[in-house]
């Protein structure tokens, strides 16, 4: 893959104009020196595949109970429970898959207890995510449903903490069996004859931790025996190409408990026998500085914006780290990293209940979305799936609802406007990125990717880090002729602005365009902002 940094002094190759874009409150600003940008189209890189913009769905505080299901009798407008308006704003980002039924919680789910009639499911309880009841109402049938109105494939994550391989092996057959045994019937007489496709499947959840506290060697045996008899029957994924792709638990850091990780499944992986196999390996990497979460999601001084910018950039070392690992014992990268769990952990929102995980979305999180988006871009080869923690109303959510209400936040805004990334190829970009220093925190300036779409579009995301000054832009285009660029562009009033039920539109992406004028194109970023282009020939 092309890993490229930015470098100092690129040297303009040829130069296309654009007449300089002033946005937000760059007017007021004084003048800067320009970043010197070249995207080199003629060195196409990695596919940057569709499911790096996976999203997480768990059964934690309201994001399924109130965020996607609110039940066939409710007021707020439905379709068989699930509702429409989040359903709507989920199909514009296209999102490729949705992971469920957690986290933390897969590993104490029980599948049988969420099918067949809703008035029949056991109330039980859900003791990591504040002891409530979870009523079952949203099981299997539910989540496939809700995968299907928003037009995504489904990620499940199999009981492997205190399930058992059978368990999982019967859930399996039961989604996906074409032929008529007891569970496929069961599955029809539950209102699904023909087999669901379940594209993805988690061997586990952190059972490192939450998922039963097993050591790398422990969880190993169990993720063989679970991977042996987790089979899809599903005719239409039995085809080359289409299978059900099986991801087991990686890492959850970058210190030598977790090098053992890794390197105790790889090294299993590189030895593994025709009975069991795994096409990926997960990272969980949250941006949180230390647990408890206790960094605010609003109301946050110029300290804590640097402070959680420069934390979520770890990412990238944490992916070089195992990512060096895996290409020991898989120099040909067939098992893809997989970052499924990844975001912004804030401290509960005030008055919330702690184990609902509630926090507010403010620029910061826009450009944290984006940074860690393009860290993923730029390790495309290797990383190839990811899943933002979480969809609705959990940690870094693209939406928060509040009963029938319902916003979209920065980190939704980035998703869409980063749309036509989706499957697009990398394309190089070089440049001098600067440095935004407060404090003992210096970093960089600005970030960017490129990337070419099928149709043969370019399109450049540029994020500008520094919350005051803004950033002139002038790059070069190499192997593309463009004459004029238009996208949008993210920014808002401070550091911490969000939207909320009053004010849904604080921040909220503006298009933006600009003609091609003398063979050279400028532009100016606002500061803390996130601006998608293509360039147009
Ligand atoms: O996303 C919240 C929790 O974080 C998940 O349940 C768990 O896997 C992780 O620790």
């Amino acid at each position: 893959m092309s890993v490229l940094l930015p470098r100092r002094g690129a040297v303009l190759a040829l130069t296309v104009m654009i007449t300089s874009l002033v946005l937000g409150t760059a007017a007021q600003q004084p003048p800067e020196a320009s970043i010197a940008l070249t995207v080199d189209a003629s060195r196409p890189g990695a596919k940057i595949d569709r499911n790096l913009f996976g999203q997480f769905a768990e059964h934690l505080g309201k994001g399924i109970y109130e965020g996607v299901w609110v039940g066939p009798d409710s007021p707020i407008p439905n379709t068989r429970g699930i509702r429409n308006d989040v359903v709507a704003a989920l199909k514009a980002l296209k999102v490729p898959n949705v992971r469920w039924p957690g986290g933390c919680f897969a590993d104490e789910y029980h599948w049988r207890k969420g099918i067949g009639p809703p008035a029949s499911r056991p109330a039980t309880l859900n003791p990591d995510w504040g002891g409530v009841i979870e009523p079952n109402t949203f099981g299997t049938h539910e989540f496939m449903d809700f995968v299907d109105q928003i037009g995504s494939e489904a990620y499940l994550s199999v009981n492997v903490g205190s399930g058992t391989p059978q368990e999982a092996a019967e859930w399996l057959e039961y989604l996906t069996s074409a032929k008529p045994t007891a569970l496929a019937k069961e599955r029809a007489a539950n209102g699904r004859a023909e087999p669901y496709r379940i594209a993805y499947l988690g061997l586990g959840n952190e059972n490192w931790d939450c998922g039963g506290n097993m050591s790398a060697e422990h969880y190993l045996q169990q993720m063989k025996t679970f991977s042996r008899y987790s089979r899809n029957f599903n005719p239409a994924q039995q085809k080359e190409g289409a299978q059900m792709l099986k991801i087991a638990v990686g890492p959850g850091g970058d210190g030598p408990r977790w090098t053992h990780w890794t390197e105790t499944i790889m090294r299993a992986w590189k030895t593994r026998t025709w009975s069991w196999d795994m096409h990926g390996l997960s990272l969980h990497n949250y941006t949180v500085v230390r647990f408890p979460a206790s960094y605010k999601s609003v109301g946050f001084d110029e300290a804590d914006y640097a402070l959680l910018l420069s934390e979520t950039l770890k990412m990238d070392g944490l992916i070089r780290h195992h990512g060096a690992i895996m290409d020991a014992y898989d120099p040909q990268k067939r098992v893809a990293l997989v970052v499924d769990e990844w975001g912004a952990w804030y401290a509960p929102l005030p008055g919330s209940t702690p184990g609902f995980l509630a926090q507010q979305n403010s620029i910061r999180d826009g450009l944290i979305a984006a940074l860690n988006i393009n860290i993923f871009a730029r390790h495309a080869e290797r990383v190839r799936m990811a899943n933002i923690a979480q969809m609705i109303n959990v940690l870094q959510a693209m939406i928060l609802t509040d009963g029938a209400k319902m916003i979209l936040t920065p980190t939704y805004h980035v998703f869409r406007m980063y749309v036509p990334f989706q499957d697009a190829t990398f394309v190089p970009v070089t440049y001098d990125a600067g440095r935004y220093t407060h404090g003992a925190i210096t970093l960089p300036r600005v970030d960017a990717i490129a990337a070419k779409d099928a149709s043969g579009t370019v399109w450049l995301s540029l994020t500008n880090l520094d919350p005051t000054r803004p950033a002139q832009i002038a790059t070069s285009l190499v192997g593309v002729s463009a004459s004029s660029a238009s996208g949008e562009t993210l920014t808002a009033p401070a550091i911490d602005s969000v939207n909320t039920f009053e004010a849904p539109a604080t921040v909220a992406p503006r298009p933006v365009s600009a003609q091609v004028q003398g063979g050279r194109l400028t532009l100016t970023l606002a500061p803390k902002s996130v601006t998608v282009l293509s360039l147009r020939p």
